[in-house]
């Protein structure tokens, strides 16, 4: 499963890429207007830094909109996807650039019907919002199970792109499901390292050779 970051915040970004741990970035509007940078300008500087798919959304809501801020955006970089929403215009911005090469990441998903009509429009990727889905005491996990059971079952490439994760157990049931990637905020993915017994097994271990005398793995 890829492993993307969600963020717009470069820093956060670079902080993470060098463990080659960070397969691709997703965005939003929200994302991008809390950074407070250029749409076009943040886009470039995270393709500088990430060579894996970075998604990057369209704001206009009518087809023609879409497709000139798609293909705007998809300039910038080889590696940008172009992000639509689940609407009508959406998914016929999505066959367009599907019948033109372009990759796609279709949001907003909150249904099967419209994960099914995400894949039959051609979609790259389709990100279906867990954590929002959780919110309103819905099932977002049973959400992803019934993306992968249909995909699969009528043989669609869309990749399931597992979104608006809220905890590493929501990692965990994306991996079980098998979606394709998931995208988390960059203070979960920091919590997928962490286990307490690794943290005193470790300081147990050293604890133990410090009583050796030994410096480092030397005899001396
Ligand atoms: C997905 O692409 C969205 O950017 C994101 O995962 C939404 O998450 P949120 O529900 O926490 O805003």
């Amino acid at each position: 499963m890829q492993l993307f970051l969600d963020t717009a915040d470069i820093s956060q970004i670079t902080d993470r890429t060098g463990s080659g741990l960070v397969d691709g970035i997703t965005t939003n509007p929200s994302l991008i207007a809390k950074s407070g940078a250029d749409i076009f300008e943040r886009i470039a500087e995270i393709c500088a830094v990430v060579t894996g798919p970075v998604s990057a959304e369209v704001v206009a809501t009518d087809l023609d909109g879409m497709l000139e801020e798609g293909r705007r955006l998809r300039a910038i970089a080889d590696n940008v996807v172009v992000k639509l929403p689940l609407t009508t215009d959406g998914l016929k911005a999505c066959r367009t650039f599907a019948d033109e090469g372009i990759p796609t990441n279709v949001t907003l998903c909150f249904s099967l019907n419209q994960a099914l009509l995400a894949a039959k429009a051609g979609a790259t990727f389709v990100s279906p919002f867990v954590g929002r889905i959780d919110d309103m005491g819905g099932d977002g996990p049973g959400l992803l199970e019934a993306i992968r059971e249909v995909y699969d079952r009528y043989g669609f490439e869309t990749g399931i792109l597992a979104a608006s994760l809220r905890s590493v157990t929501h990692v965990e049931m994306a991996a079980r499901i098998g979606c394709d990637a998931a995208t988390l905020p960059p203070g979960i993915f920091d919590s997928l390292i962490a286990h307490p017994l690794t943290d005193s097994g470790l300081k147990a271990f050293l604890d133990d050779w410090k009583k050796t005398g030994r410096n480092g793995l030397s005899q001396g």
